[in-house]
């Protein structure tokens, strides 16, 4: 079995039919850092990441995730992750190599078993933390990534043979969460759906005090909150889900589950009941269908960049 050393997920990569919407959604509205810009490609930074950048936009012909990246902590982790794939029959889309992206990088391409075009990337030229005056508003970094699938236990044992990423718990037979080489209670999570779609990309505030400012400057200024704000029973993080431009789903989070010893987590099976999904009893009622989305046009096509 493959070692657990995927750390976290470094950024999101989406394709979007209207880029200028999008990228002012993610700058102004979101609150993201726009950190750099060329042929087509926008790349967002949050003060509190030392990863360049946790978002990518590419102007696209339709909506689309691009790919997902995850950070490993040495080049040789990159080469080994590469061999393991390659001799499991997993299609690599690239070699490993150096990156001529925003913060360079040495890593690799690769379809995941339903087609997702995943990276692991190590040696990234990180970026200081940015100062931010107490009680703002702006999400700090990149929490964690949940993906959809329409077979959740075949993915589960795909991220865990193929990636090393565990289960942490489960959400009855709805939603696997898996987590990396960290404390982080999930890097990613799979929702059951009927297809392969991103269910929702999440954004960590300081303190529930600002992730209670961020949603509430966009409530307030009219967003409809797809779901929240709230606090979820599994991974016990704060939740209030907004929707871009493109239809994906944006989340707010704070206080995400830490784990000190994995050794002595006993994974469970949270039941959905209300008053487990939405602890606070604050959320509105929830709407599953932007999480579950549109079919996902990126899969088994690898973007351009
Ligand atoms: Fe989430």
């Amino acid at each position: 079995m493959t070692p657990v050393a995927i750390t976290h997920v470094r950024y999101v990569a989406l394709g979007v039919r209207n880029l200028p919407a999008q990228v002012e959604f993610y700058k102004d509205v979101w609150g993201l850092s726009a950190r750099e810009s060329d042929s087509g490609l926008q790349y967002f930074g949050a003060p509190a990441s030392l990863d360049p950048h946790i978002l990518r936009l590419r102007a696209s012909e339709f909506d689309r995730v691009d790919l997902i990246s995850f950070a490993v902590p040495s080049a040789k982790i990159v080469d080994s992750f590469a061999a393991t794939l390659r001799s499991s029959g997993v299609r690599l889309i690239s070699e490993p190599a150096g990156s001529t992206a925003p913060g360079g990088g040495y890593g690799f391409r690769f379809f995941d078993h339903e087609g997702r075009t995943l990276e692991i990337m190590s040696d990234v030229e990180l970026v200081s933390a940015a100062e931010l005056p107490e009680r703002d508003w702006h999400p700090a970094k990149l929490s964690h990534v949940v993906i959809n699938s329409p077979d959740i236990e075949a993915a589960a044992r795909w991220y865990g043979e193929h990636l090393g990423l565990q289960v942490s718990d489960r959400l009855a037979d709805r939603m696997i969460f898996l987590r990396g080489d960290s404390n982080i209670h999930h890097t990613i999570a799979i929702a059951a759906a009927p297809h392969v779609s991103l269910n929702h990309v999440a954004y960590e505030s300081r303190g529930i005090d600002e992730y209670l400012r961020a949603s509430g400057r966009l409530i307030r200024s009219g967003l409809p909150c797809v779901w929240g704000p709230g606090r979820h029973g599994p991974g016990d993080n704060t939740f209030a889900y907004f929707s871009d431009q493109s239809g994906f789903v944006a989340e707010y989070t704070t206080a995400l589950q830490v784990v000190d010893d994995w050794n002595a987590w006993q994974p469970r099976v949270h039941p959905v009941t209300p008053e487990w999904s939405d602890q606070w009893g604050t959320a509105n009622i929830r709407d599953p269908e932007p999480f579950v989305g549109r079919p996902d046009l990126g899969v088994h096509d690898a973007p351009p960049v």
